[in-house]
């Protein structure tokens, strides 16, 4: 196979875009391409100050490598959750963030959740739902909570995650499947911050195959923690997952149009005339002051009010 740039020798065949590509024209590549979706969906500019959520994984690290590349101002924001899981999963992933920062001189900001709230994330969820259910909807409500809290007070202008192709697909399928009509409404590779409080928040690889950004953080030489979380075992978007790649073998490119079409979608009008009723609902919590649709308190301070 041979590379459709140079002619030399391919090492990435991308069937859903019809090519393949050497080593050094796909780490070319790449970059192009998210620098195009940065554009196209306007996420910030290069006098953006951007903050970086990277959780020691291949597809956040390998982000705040090529926003780094492409000259933008990026700096790193880790949260450590406390999870274990019999491989060390949090401190291992922590150790290669740290690593992978030092090593290109970036800014790399740490919170720690034991510290700052008490307990880890699988103590929390214990206690607040007796070990009822896995601790991931704890913690999804606490990153979410601590990257917008770290984006808003340290002024960045947007927040950035390493959400790919695969992760939005698979979220689009679960809510097209319930008809979860509020998710459908917001998601978007933007997410605008109209409420005092909300940081702005932006996807740049959401364009990007998980295959892709596997290749990349390979070929660019990333150390990255290959485990899943130990509790993502059995989770719906896993699920989701593997049956649009079974989709995608019989038919590449799936994946992609199933996303691209939704986008397509709502910028001709899908939802438009439709105000999204939860946004003028929300208040400002009044203990940390994000905006939350609770009466009173917001969930995370609810959860956490205890601890601290
Ligand atoms: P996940 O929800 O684990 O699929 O992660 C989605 C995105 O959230 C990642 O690509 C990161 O940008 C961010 N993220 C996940 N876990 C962490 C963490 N512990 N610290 C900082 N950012 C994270
Ligand atoms: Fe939060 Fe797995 S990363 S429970
Ligand atoms: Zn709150």
């Amino acid at each position: 196979m041979k590379c459709n740039s140079c002619g030399g020798k391919a090492v990435v065949q991308m069937r859903q875009h019809k090519l393949a590509l050497c080593a050094n024209d796909f780490l070319e590549w790449l970059p192009e391409q998210v620098e195009r979706f940065i554009k196209k969906y306007k996420m910030f500019t290069r006098s953006d100050r951007v903050l970086a959520a990277v959780s020691g994984g291949k597809d956040s690290l390998s982000l705040w490598d090529i926003l780094w590349r492409l000259g933008y101002s990026v700096d790193g924001l880790y949260i450590g959750l406390g999870i274990d899981g019999g491989i060390e999963y949090s401190d291992q992933s922590q150790r290669l963030t740290e690593k992978f920062a030092s090593e290109r001189g970036l800014q790399l900001k740490v919170v720690c959740v034991p510290e700052v709230y008490g307990e880890t994330i699988p103590d929390m969820a214990r206690r607040t739902t007796r070990g009822k259910t896995k601790p991931c909807a704890v913690c999804g409500l606490t990153k979410r909570h601590i990257m917008n809290r770290i984006a808003y007070e340290g002024g960045y202008d947007v927040l950035v995650t390493g959400h790919n192709l695969d992760d939005e697909a698979a979220a689009l399928f679960g809510n097209t499947l319930n008809w979860a009509a509020g998710h459908l409404v917001r998601q978007w590779p933007v997410l605008e911050a109209n409420q005092p409080g909300l940081a702005r928040k932006a996807k740049p690889l959401c364009r990007i195959y998980e295959r892709e950004m596997a290749a990349y953080a390979m070929l660019r030489g990333i150390e990255y923690i290959y485990e899943e979380c130990p509790y993502a075992v059995g989770s719906k978007s896993i699920y989701y997952k593997e049956l649009l790649n079974r989709m995608e073998a019989d038919r590449p490119g799936a994946k992609l149009s199933f996303y691209i079409s939704f986008l397509q979608a709502k910028e001709n009008g899908l939802f438009a005339p439709h105000a999204d009723p939860k946004v003028e609902q929300l208040h400002s919590c009044p203990t940390c002051g994000q905006p939350t649709s609770a009466p009173g308190e917001c969930a995370f301070c609810r959860m956490t009010i205890k601890v601290k």
